[in-house]
C-alpha cells in the first residue's frame, strides 16, 4: 500500500517559487492527476514525491513514515517520465529486467517478474525485440513494464503519453486506467491536458503558478470550480464569462445587470440571498455558464438577452453557436439540428440552476 502525504511543501529555484506551500493527501490506491498549465510546478512536485528533488520546506510522509530526507532509491516509488526512454541496445526483455538486475535480484525471480508484467501489459510476444523494432505503443508498454517489475508502492507518471497522436492517446488512456484497476497501486499522473485529467483521474489536483487551486473529483472540478482560473481551465469549449453587477430594486429584489449590454436578468432567490449575505450588491461579479447550460431561442423569451448568431460550428453530435454580447462571446451547445444562419436574430438564456458567480476582485466563486 502507499499513502502519500505532502505537508507544506515549498520548492524554490533561486527567486522562483516552483511549488508554493503545497498540501496534498493521496490515499492508498488513488489515481490522482496533477493538472495545470506549463510551468505550474507539476514535474517539480512529482520529483519531490519521488526523491529526485528535495523540498526547501515541508515534509513528505509515505505510509506514515517521514521520507523527506530519503533518496529516490530508498522510497519504493517508480517514476516514469515520458514513456520512450528505453535503452536502444537492449531488447524489451532486457529493458524490463534492468531495474531488477541492478538490484542483484536472482535470475529466476527476474524471469518471473518480467513475465508477470508482460502478461499484464500483453507484450509477451515482443520481449526479444529491440526498441527500434517496436511501435510507439509497444515502447510505452515496455517502459511501463520496466516500472511494474519493481512492484513499487506507487507510480509517478509525468505526461507519459504526451507525445502520441490523438487516437493513440485515447487508447493508452484506457489501457493505463485499466492497468491501475488491475494492479491497484497508488498513481500520481501529471498532464497539462484537461480532457486527459478529467477522463483518467479519480481526483484531479489543479495547480497554477506553484499554487494548489482545487482538489476534487472531475465532476466537482467541472461543476463547482472554486475560482475563475479553474473554471476557465476546465471544459472544452470553455466556460462563458460575462461581467455583471448585482442591482437591487425598490422591492429588494436583486437581479444581474450584464455590463456589456445593460440587460437585466432575474436570478433565483437563493442566489439573491447569497449576494445580499456576502454584501456584494453593486460589487462587480462575473457570471459563468457552461455552453451546455446556455439556450438559444428564436422568439422573444422572458429573462433572455437579445443578440444574433455570430458563427456556428457543426461538430457532428452537437453544434456550437457563438453569440456576441457586446464585446464578449457566449458559446451555446445545441442539438445538431439547430442550424440558424449567420446574423439570425435570437435570444440567449442561462440555466439559472447551473450558473456560477465569481467575485471579480478575488476571482473566487461565491456560489
Ligand atoms: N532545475 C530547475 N532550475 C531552475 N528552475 C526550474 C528547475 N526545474 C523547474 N524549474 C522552474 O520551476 C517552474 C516549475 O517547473 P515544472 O517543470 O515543475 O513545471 P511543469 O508544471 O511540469 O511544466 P510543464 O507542463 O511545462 O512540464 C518553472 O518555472 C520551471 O522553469
Ligand atoms: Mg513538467
Amino acid at each position: 500500500m502507499a499513502e502519500i502525504v505532502l505537508e507544506n511543501i515549498v520548492k524554490r529555484f533561486g527567486s522562483l517559487v516552483a511549488v508554493n506551500n503545497l498540501n496534498l493527501d493521496i490515499k492508498d490506491k488513488d489515481f490522482i492527476v496533477l493538472l495545470g498549465p506549463s510551468g505550474c510546478g507539476k514535474t517539480t512536485t512529482l520529483r519531490i514525491i519521488s526523491g529526485l528533488e528535495f523540498p526547501d520546506e515541508g515534509k513528505i510522509i509515505l505510509d506514515g513514515v517521514d521520507v523527506t530526507k530519503k533518496r529516490a532509491a530508498d522510497r519504493d516509488i517508480a517514476f516514469v517520465f515520458q514513456l520512450y526512454a528505453l535503452y536502444p541496445h537492449m531488447t524489451a526483455y532486457g529493458n524490463m529486467a534492468f531495474p531488477l538486475k541492478t538490484q542483484r535480484v536472482k535470475k529466476n525471480v527476474i524471469e518471473e517478474e518480467v513475465s508477470r508484467a508482460a502478461e499484464l501489459l500483453k507484450i509477451k510476444h515482443i520481449l526479444n525485440k529491440k526498441p527500434k523494432e517496436l511501435s510507439g505503443g509497444d515502447m510505452q508498454r515496455v517502459a511501463l513494464g520496466r516500472a511494474l517489475v519493481r512492484r513499487p508502492k506507487a507510480f509517478l507518471l509525468d505526461e507519459p503519453i504526451g507525445t502520441l497522436d490523438a487516437k493513440f492517446r485515447e487508447e493508452m488512456r484506457s489501457e493505463l486506467k485499466k492497468l491501475h484497476v488491475d494492479i491497484g497501486a497508488t498513481t500520481v499522473y501529471v498532464t497539462h491536458d484537461q480532457v486527459e485529467a478529467m477522463s483518467m483521474g479519480d481526483k484531479v489536483v489543479v495547480m497554477n503558478k506553484g499554487l494548489l487551486q482545487q482538489v476534487g473529483t472531475p465532476s466537482e472540478i467541472y461543476h463547482n470550480p472554486i475560482n475563475l482560473f479553474v473554471a476557465n481551465f476546465i471544459g472544452s469549449p470553455s466556460m462563458n464569462f460575462l461581467k455583471c453587477l448585482p442591482v437591487k430594486d425598490e422591492g429588494g429584489v436583486v437581479s444581474l445587470k450584464i455590463k456589456e449590454v445593460d440587460a437585466i436578468i432575474k436570478i433565483p432567490e437563493n442566489i439573491q440571498k447569497t449576494i445580499l449575505d456576502e454584501k456584494l450588491v453593486e460589487g462587480e461579479l462575473v457570471l459563468g455558464t457552461r455552453p451546455e447550460d446556455v439556450s438559444i431561442e428564436f422568439i422573444e423569451c422572458d429573462n433572455y438577452i437579445k443578440t444574433e448568431v455570430y458563427i456556428i460550428e457543426t461538430l457532428g453530435t452537437y453544434n456550437i453557436i457563438d453569440l456576441k454580447i457586446g464585446e464578449e462571446t457566449v458559446r451555446v451547445r445545441t442539438l445538431p439540428s439547430v442550424m440558424p444562419g449567420i446574423g439570425a436574430p435570437c435570444c440567449v438564456g442561462f440555466d439559472m440552476s447551473r450558473i456560477i458567480l465569481f467575485d471579480k476582485k478575488t476571482e473566487k466563486s461565491i456560489l
